[in-house]
């Protein structure tokens, strides 16, 4: 029996279908055979992958979200943000949330929680469709952004990050998690992992600073911050 990415480390909360692939991949990855494609078009298997109640014991969420700092009066954006596994963790602590994705059911799925939850908390989380290019940030709209899980799938990322600087505060954070390019019993296969080494180059050729890099917080993955220096424009 193969299992999906996510369900992999503690077992499995719903069995996939017996043909199932072994990773599930974003669900519009071009580069996934057709096998892969039907399994990631499985919207619930996704759901449930993302949302395993075992998957607290490798993720550590609360950890994760201790390497933000104080988020009180600050905006973050959780892109690639799927279910709402962190984004909605997030509201307690921030003056607003938004969760981008570029799958519209993961809006809608994130939309369907929203509204089930306090007006004063509806009023800060709002969730965006993103541009698999952009996450449609506003001018300096965030001071801090998470990408967990999904940096490895963003295509031309330097630019992708560039783009993204320009949504982000001077001096603003970014959180990077992804898998550590081992073989791992979770996460994509090794060829799709990017290395740490790689995320901190790109982050320097985009023109972010990298401030931290932690292997051992957790067992599969890595978090990385990085923070923006805008260039100042010098008025004579
Ligand atoms: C593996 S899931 C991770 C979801 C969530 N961050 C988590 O850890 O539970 C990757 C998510 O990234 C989204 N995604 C992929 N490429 C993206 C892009 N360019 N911009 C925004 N979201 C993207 C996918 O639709 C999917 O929801």
């Amino acid at each position: 029996m193969l299992s999906s990415w996510l369900l992999v480390a503690c077992g499995p909360s719903q069995e996939p279908p017996e043909n199932s692939s072994l990773t599930l991949l974003h669900p519009n990855n071009p580069s996934s055979d057709t096998e892969t494609y039907q399994t990631e078009n499985d919207f619930d298997l996704l759901v449930s992958d993302y949302e395993s109640t075992q998957r607290v014991i490798w993720q550590k969420p609360d950890l994760v979200i201790a390497q933000l700092g104080d988020l009180s009066g600050k905006t973050v954006a959780d892109i690639g943000a799927g279910t709402g596994y962190f984004a909605f963790r997030l509201v307690p602590r921030a003056e607003r949330v938004i969760a981008i994705d570029i799958d519209q059911r993961f809006i809608n799925f994130m939309d369907s929680i929203k509204v089930r939850l306090p007006e004063n908390v509806q009023d800060r989380f709002e969730t965006r469709l993103g541009k698999p290019e952009d996450p449609l940030l506003k001018p300096s709209e965030a001071d801090v952004v998470m990408l967990v899980n999904t940096y490895c799938f963003l295509e031309n990322r330097i630019q992708y990050l560039k783009t993204l600087a320009t949504g982000m505060k001077n001096e603003g954070e970014l959180l990077i998690i992804d898998f550590k390019k081992n073989n791992l019993p979770v996460g994509p296969p090794t060829e799709l992992k990017v290395s740490t080494a790689q995320v901190k180059a790109e982050l320097e050729q985009a023109g972010f600073k990298v401030k931290k890099t932690d292997n051992q917080s957790l067992d599969y993955q890595y978090i990385i911050v990085a923070t923006l220096q805008k260039p100042t424009n010098k008025i004579n």
